[in-house]
């Protein structure tokens, strides 16, 4: 039976507003497909449409009452505690506006000085230049991949990047653009090696409600009291509710002492967070969840889709977690970024792997959140693009 989201035409999307539909131009006579940037085409859900007009229609775009990112935190901490099995505290969740303000406060405070930055990579992209924005050093650290194919963090270069100076590492979970989910054993791993350091973890828990199948995301926090101690966790209800441009995101912090030094040094980050945001993340964490379950069951759908996909000479990573699969294009042996090539040939846009690390040359980061005729239609260029070469 069609869902409601197989509407959803490539002509719609182009026609609204979007940076994923906004790149123009045609291939071969059709137009392009976005398929880059980590944005859903999904209409948003009701309960958050209705809290920013409801926002609109009380003239709530003055600055942050605390009452509202107390009820946000509140919103939240449910939520988590719910689905994630993370009974947060809400006086320890704190507002930012996104994800990557998150993480420079956090270099900036919560590690030593000049210290180097870890980052496992294939990485989301800017974790690879924002360090070099903020005067830090960063160590790119391969992601091998097992017999099986699966990315997995390397443990020894991990623990050599700290033994060199390293003061934090960087851990995206769910891995964005592998569409890993790391499992207890690689977490209590990492933090053994961060103990021994007396180093720090900044875990980006962003895409932590999209997971599939038996997959569950386990908040890094929650693994021991060590993990506890040395990190600061952020997330937001933008990827897995699409609002990234209502600039609003949390910083979780998991122990006393953390929560004591982000309220002596937090207020820059927390300024820039949107009153808007604040109410729709709200509506989101609070009253979101049956659309989530609807988003989450139509993600899979299309997982199953590109898992059945025919496409010669590419690996396809099918993601555990977030709506990103990873394309390795190294065996069609091409001479120039695959990208390209399939922006070409098949008019389909994809992030390419070289913008996230050295790691990720040779691969492609295809966005998965799109109607279904919509994937069907990429996937079949895909393949037409590799026949025809
Ligand atoms: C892993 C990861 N972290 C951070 C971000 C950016 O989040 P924000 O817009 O909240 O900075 C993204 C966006 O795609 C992401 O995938």
């Amino acid at each position: 039976m069609a869902h409601r989201f197989d509407a959803l035409t490539a002509e719609h999307m182009r026609a609204g507003g979007s940076w994923k539909w906004s790149t123009p131009g045609e291939s071969r006579g059709r137009g392009l497909i976005g398929a880059f940037v980590a944005e859903m085409d999904y209409p948003v859900a009701p309960p958050v449409a209705d809290a920013v007009r409801a926002a609109a229609d009380a003239s709530a775009f003055g600055y942050l009452p605390d009452d509202w990112v107390a009820d946000m935190a509140a919103a939240c901490s449910a939520f988590w505690g719910d689905r994630l099995g993370w009974a947060l505290d809400p006086a320890w969740v704190r507002p930012v506006p996104d994800v990557l303000t998150a993480f420079t406060a956090t270099v900036r405070h919560f590690t030593r000085p000049g210290s180097p930055i870890l980052l496992p990579t294939p990485a989301y992209m800017p974790f690879l230049t924002v360090p070099g924005m903020i005067d830090r050093a960063l160590v790119q650290v391969p992601m091998p991949r097992s017999a099986g194919g699966r990315f997995e963090l390397d443990l020894e270069a991990i623990d050599r990047g700290f033994a060199d100076g390293a003061g934090l590492l960087v851990l995206t979970n769910p891995h964005n653009p592998t569409g890993r989910v790391f499992d207890d054993a690689e977490l209590a791993a990492v933090t053994e090696i961060v103990e021994r350091h007396g180093a720090r973890v900044f875990s980006d828990e962003i895409h932590a409600p999209l997971t599939f199948g038996g997959a569950r995301h386990r908040p890094y926090a929650t693994t021991s009291d060590a993990a506890a101690g040395h990190t600061i966790t952020a997330t937001s209800a933008s990827k897995a509710w699409n609002l990234p441009g209502l600039k609003c995101g949390q910083v979780i912090l998991s122990n006393a002492a953390d929560a004591e030094h982000w309220t002596a040094t937090g207020y820059l980050a927390e300024h820039g967070t949107a009153t808007p945001g604040v109410l729709a993340s709200t509506a989101a964490y609070r009253d979101g969840r049956a659309w989530l379950d609807e988003v989450l069951a139509y993600l899979d759908g299309n997982r199953a889709l590109l898992a059945d996909a025919d496409l010669p000479g590419i690996e396809v990573t099918v993601p555990d977690g977030t709506y990103l699969a990873w394309l390795d294009a190294r065996g069609l042996g091409l001479a120039e970024p695959s990208s390209a090539f399939f922006t070409r040939e098949a008019g389909v846009v994809m992030t390419d792997g070289a913008a996230c690390g050295e790691a990720g040359r040779g691969g492609m980061r295809l966005n998965l959140a799109m109607s279904r005729p919509v994937l069907a239609e990429s996937v079949d260029r895909l393949s037409s693009a590799i026949r025809s070469m």
